[in-house]
Formats: C-alpha cells, sequence, structure tokens
C-alpha cells in the first residue's frame, strides 16, 4: 500500500469496505441458521440484504474511480466474523447463544459504522459529493441495524424469553 494523498486513503477505504462487505455477506446466512429467535433470524436475515446492496454501492463508487477491489483484505472483519463463527460453533442455550451472536453482530456494525464514516468524511472533503451520500445511505443502514440488534437484546428476546438459569 502506497498513501501519498487523501485520496489514496479513500480508495483504500473503499476496496477493504469491500473486502469487509463480501465477508459479511458470507457469514451472515449462517447468523440466520444459528440464531434460535425467530426475530433475530429475521434481523439477520434483512440485513443480509442490505449488505449486498452496500457491497454493489461501494463496487460501483470504486468503479467510477477506475478502481477495482484488487486484494485487499479486511483484517479486521476477518478477526471479528472468526468470533462470531465461534458463537456459532457454541453449544449450551438456545437464548443465551443469541446473546452473544446479537453481541457479536453488532461489534461487526461498529466496525462498519466507524469505517463508512470516515470513508463518508473522506469523500465529502474530496468533492465526491454523490458518493458522499452514498456512503451515509449505508452508514444510516448500519447504525438502524445496531440500533434493531440492541432492541432484540433488550426486548422479549432476552428481557423475557431467556431462562431463568441462563441469566
Ligand atoms: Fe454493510
Ligand atoms: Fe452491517
Amino acid at each position: 500500500m502506497n498513501l501519498n494523498s487523501l485520496h489514496d486513503v479513500y480508495v483504500h477505504e473503499l476496496k477493504d469496505l469491500y473486502s469487509a462487505e463480501k465477508q459479511i455477506t458470507e457469514a451472515l446466512p449462517k447468523m440466520v441458521k444459528a440464531a434460535s429467535d425467530q426475530s433475530l433470524k429475521d434481523a439477520f436475515s434483512h440485513h443480509l440484504d442490505q449488505t449486498q446492496g452496500h457491497l454493489q454501492r461501494v463496487r460501483q463508487i470504486l468503479d467510477e474511480l477506475d478502481e477495482n477491489p484488487g486484494n485487499v483484505k479486511c483484517d479486521g472483519m476477518e478477526g471479528l466474523i472468526k468470533e462470531g463463527e465461534d458463537v456459532i460453533k457454541t453449544s449450551g442455550d438456545s437464548t443465551a447463544k443469541d446473546a452473544a451472536l446479537i453481541a457479536a453482530a453488532q461489534r461487526v456494525e461498529h466496525y462498519e459504522i466507524a469505517a463508512y464514516g470516515a470513508a463518508r468524511s473522506h469523500a465529502k472533503i474530496l468533492g465526491y459529493d454523490e458518493a458522499a451520500n452514498t456512503l451515509q445511505r449505508t452508514l444510516d443502514e448500519e447504525g438502524e441495524t445496531d440500533k434493531k440488534l440492541t432492541q432484540l437484546a433488550e426486548g422479549g428476546l432476552l428481557g423475557e424469553g431467556i431462562n431463568e438459569s441462563a441469566r
């Protein structure tokens, strides 16, 4: 990697986000399967659809810059997904496991929120207003997903649903 300008930083961020989103599209179907609660399954499925859109958006922004994703790998996302996979493989109380899946997914969302926030700001500074708006749209969807997961964690799923023994 060679960073000589903010533009270079921005392009690298987009490639990194492409890798991150690609990894998430592969991980979310496993999260859907691993979740027990139907509303959690639905939330993961819905976010899988959104994530496919996020991937397309990043790809389009790269295309418009005559760049391609190349072989950049998002190591941060790889680690977060590995933590999620550890939860998927774990045995035990299904509601406790759902709680751990939510926490793992929220780590992913917060990573994305940080990365999209920075890329959006850099797009703005560089005068790529349309890309900045697109990145903001994705950022908003990541934020909504994070809030939805908090609601699921604090609402019916864990607030009342969790077994006394697993509390
Ligand atoms: Fe995303
Ligand atoms: Fe996300």
